[in-house]
């Protein structure tokens, strides 16, 4: 049977905070590293995505560098994986426009639940945001340029949060409704769904950790210095209860630091066994049991990075230039395949 071929995107947001990494980037990784030889791995930085909302031009160019520069320290090989910028694969919106024009309603986007979130939640949004105001056609159509992403490499497996079932949701309905219409054959995609719990805010656990929070102690990034991984964790808010139990429900701080301390565990215990191996110890031992943890886990990604950055840098921009020209040409590559058959079904 067909090949495999495994695709996601992440947006041009600068470095990563460890939400992003549990639920996202480390699937990525072990994906990349369990899967057949005859696999195929594409991993994209969405950067049309991005303009989605208003974007500072010289920002968004650092930001993808910074990306880049994130899913080499992470560990995605650039020979092993085809990493590219989206913006660098013109076909991706030629497909786009074609979904658009022939596949998809405005009955069928205007039900995304990520629309309705979005033009409801003007008050916290970005200076920049032109969200606050009036929504760019844009953010309504952006779940068919996703469709399009995944299409054109003829992905079968696609990596998300559970955040992005909905769009994948729709993807298949566009594949099954295209195919329809004309000549083609798309498989319609499945969803890797991330096994990672969701990784709850420091400093209000009941709130997912985001890089939207005004709060910088809410999050640690994946290149944090151990003294900020420190000391955001000692601020964690926790509760009263000077116990280690876990209990997400009733306990959502301390649960999510014995969460986190599971996930950078060298030996994988469960939140629960971490918990039990506390007994008698205070929240501040825990924190700092946990904080050691997660220094120990993240300094490869954090030596990575500076070894990456600093090559790039000592390169006068080479280094990360190459990375992304050469997965841009296998992008292509990919891409223009399907394009020759999609253009020839549809009589163009
Ligand atoms: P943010 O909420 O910081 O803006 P994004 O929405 O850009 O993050 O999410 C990028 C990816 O990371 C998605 O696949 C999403 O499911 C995952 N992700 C984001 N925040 C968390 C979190 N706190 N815990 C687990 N996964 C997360
Ligand atoms: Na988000």
């Amino acid at each position: 049977h067909e090949n495999q071929v495994i695709f996601s995107g992440i947006q041009p947001t600068g470095v990563p905070h460890i939400g992003n990494y549990l639920g996202a980037l480390q699937q990525w990784v072990n994906l990349q590293s369990t899967a057949r030889p005859s696999t195929k791995l594409l991993f994209s930085i969405v950067d049309w995505h991005a303009i989605t909302k208003a974007q500072d031009p010289a920002l968004l160019a650092r930001r993808s560098r910074e990306t880049l520069a994130t899913l080499l320290a992470v560990g995605i090989d650039p020979e092993r994986s085809v990493v590219f910028l989206q913006s660098s694969v013109p076909q991706h919106l030629e497909l786009y426009w074609q979904l658009l024009c022939t596949a998809t309603t405005w009955g069928g986007l205007s039900r995304m639940t990520s629309w309705k979130s979005k033009i409801g939640i003007p008050a916290d949004s970005d200076p920049l945001d032109p969200i606050s105001g009036k929504p760019p056609m844009g953010l309504f159509n952006y779940p068919v340029l996703q469709a399009a992403d995944i299409l054109i490499h003829r992905a079968t497996h696609v990596p998300v949060g559970d955040d992005q079932s909905q769009h994948l949701e729709l993807t298949r309905q566009l594949t099954t409704s295209f195919n329809h219409i004309y000549a083609t054959t798309f498989t319609p995609p499945q969803t890797l769904l991330s096994p990672a719990k969701r990784i709850m805010s420091l400093t209000t656990p009941l709130s997912k950790m985001s890089k939207s929070d005004h709060n910088p102690l809410s999050r640690i990034l994946i290149t944090s210095p151990p003294a900020a991984i420190t000391l955001a964790l000692k601020a964690a808010l926790t509760d009263s209860l000077n116990t280690i139990t876990y209990s997400p429900l009733e306990r959502p701080g301390v649960s999510n630091l014995l969460d986190l301390y599971s996930y950078f565990d060298p030996q994988q215990r469960t939140p629960a066994a971490l918990a039990a191996s506390c007994r008698g110890m205070g929240l501040g031992a825990l924190k700092a049991l946990v904080a050691e943890a997660v220094v120990e886990g993240l300094a490869p990604v954090r030596e990575t990075y500076e070894r990456v950055v600093g090559e790039d840098e000592s390169s006068g921009g080479a280094f990360l230039r190459g990375v992304r020209e050469r997965g841009g040409r296998r992008a292509r590559d990919s891409a223009e395949e399907t394009m020759v058959g999609v253009r020839r079904a549809m009589g163009f």
